[in-house]
């Protein structure tokens, strides 16, 4: 994980599939563009795009030019597109690419993204076999890592027939993420934090991934997917497995990801009576009308996929027994949010009693992903005055205020690492399927839908988990 100088990856093509797609268009396109700048593409090696439009070269250059000057973070100079474009190249799918691919790649080494549905992994593997394309041939893939665990150990079967699991990249954009990264850094760089991490002091945890737009026009999409597929399994367990796992021995990233596999590996089962599954209908969010799910193309009127889902469970660890860890995720909700917050113990006495200090509200530590991405504390301090009056005051860490520059997108952070050939932030087969496995029993038995309105907190059934305390309210400012 740690970097201190960014290193240029060997030869090797890069071959999109899906090239014309919206993630293309809207990430990898422009993620690649900005590697290129900074001179971190391989000093040889195409960037070969395949999908099913018809295009040529010159096609899928234009179609770049535009992702770029849409999407790109730094926006668009056209001397340094022209540069980038170079390395540009189209291969129409229409029918099996393999042997014109075959033709176009001349390195030995490559590495092949598939930004395609899963239901095209297997045929797209199966024509790379057969074009002689997998020798030599590293893959990346996109979640979903299957719909649940037997159909995810189905798709690493079928992914280890044609690349062993060190070729294999499984991203989670999550871990591309600055403050994601950061979560290591503030826990294993600091004797402080390393001392109060653990259930002596931290009395529960809640981790939300809240997002204030809808569904939009991924409806007919999102249909087979719902909020438990989409973030609780992977966005959400990750940062869970951060939050939680033990000091790896070394950066090296096969101890990194033990570290995360042990914590994934002991969540107790999900209980379906700990879950809220919720569906928003129509409201106003940030003053804007917001349609309900059921009322989007391609979602059936009386849909129960779930946009957000909440639950409670327990990390049978050395470190976590006991501590209950609360998780949700939702579309359409009152604000944008990514944060975890720790909840410490109450003080042993209450000293104060007697002097007008009713309760002392417990410390918090809360590690805000994003947006206005920091860290604070919060602890109580004495109001100034001729009597005893206490106070909620807070320390806190801005990655604006702190650091002038502008943090790279994930998915560079993301694609230059496949392109080394570090695995560090990508998901590893055993992790997929032990978070799989822990909510297996969820997906055996989903409890029943319960409505919020668009620009809501949620369903107020979530607040039924909490053992003690509540919610931290949406509304608020996450520093509050
Ligand atoms: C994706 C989900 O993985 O993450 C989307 O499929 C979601 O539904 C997105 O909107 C959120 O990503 P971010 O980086 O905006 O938090």
């Amino acid at each position: 994980m740690p970097r201190r100088t960014l290193r240029v990856p060997p030869d090797q093509d890069l071959v999109v599939f899906g090239a014309t797609g919206d993630l293309a268009r809207r990430k990898l396109l422009p993620a690649l563009y900005e590697l290129s700048i900074q001179g971190l593409l391989p000093r040889r090696g195409e960037v070969v795009g395949t999908a099913t439009r018809e295009l040529d070269d010159a096609g899928f250059r234009a179609f770049a030019h535009d992702a770029v000057a849409e999407f790109a973070r730094t926006g668009i100079d056209e001397d340094a597109f022209a540069t980038f474009a170079k390395r540009l190249r189209y291969v129409p799918a229409v029918t099996d690419p393999g042997p014109k691919l075959a033709r176009v790649l001349r390195l030995p080494r490559r590495i092949v993204y598939l930004a395609v549905p899963p239901s095209s992994f297997a045929p797209i593997l199966q024509q790379l076999k057969e074009s002689g394309l997998s020798r030599g041939s590293s893959i990346i893939i996109e979640k979903p890592f299957g719909h649940d665990l037997s159909s995810a150990r189905q798709l690493n079967q079928a992914l280890h027939r044609n690349v062993p699991e060190e070729r294999i990249y499984r991203i989670d954009h999550y871990l591309g993420k600055e403050t994601v990264q950061n979560l290591l850094v503030f826990r294993f760089g600091n004797t402080l934090v390393e001392r109060i991490w653990n259930r002596d002091v931290v009395s529960h945890v809640q981790l939300t991934v809240a997002e204030d737009i809808g569904v939009e026009n991924r409806g007919h999409l999102y249909e087979e997917t719902g909020a438990l597929r989409d973030i609780m399994q992977n966005h959400l367990f990750q940062l869970l497995a951060l939050t939680c796992m033990s000091p790896p021995s070394s950066f090296d990233p096969e101890a990194l990801r033990d570290e995360k596999v042990k914590v994934l590996q002991s969540i107790r089962p999900v209980a379906p009576t700990e879950v809220v599954r919720g569906q928003y209908t129509r409201g106003s969010v940030n003053g804007k009308m917001m349609p309900g799910y059921r009322e989007l193309d391609g979602v059936s009127p009386d849909s129960t996929t779930e946009t957000y889902i909440a639950l409670r469970l327990a990390v049978d660890s050395w470190d976590w027994a006991g501590v209950p860890f609360y998780l949700r995720c939702g579309k359409a909700l009152v604000t944008r949010r990514t944060e975890i917050m720790l909840f410490c113990r109450d003080v042993p006495l209450h000293l104060f009693e007697g002097t007008g200090i009713e309760a002392l509200q417990p410390n918090r530590v809360t590690i805000r992903i994003q947006p206005d991405e920091g860290i604070s504390f919060s602890f109580v301090a004495k109001e100034p005055g001729p009597v005893v009056v206490e106070q909620g005051v807070r320390m806190d860490f801005s990655y604006g205020q702190s650091f002038r520059t502008e943090p790279a997108e994930a998915y560079e952070r993301l694609l230059h690492d496949a392109l080394l050939g570090d695995h560090t932030l990508f998901i590893r087969q055993d992790e997929t399927e032990y978070a799989w496995k822990a909510l297996q029993p969820v997906l055996d038995d989903m409890p029943a839908i319960k409505l919020y309105s668009a620009g809501s907190e949620g369903p107020p059934e979530a607040q039924n988990l909490m053992l003690t305390g509540s919610w931290h309210t949406l509304g608020h400012h996450s520093q509050d």
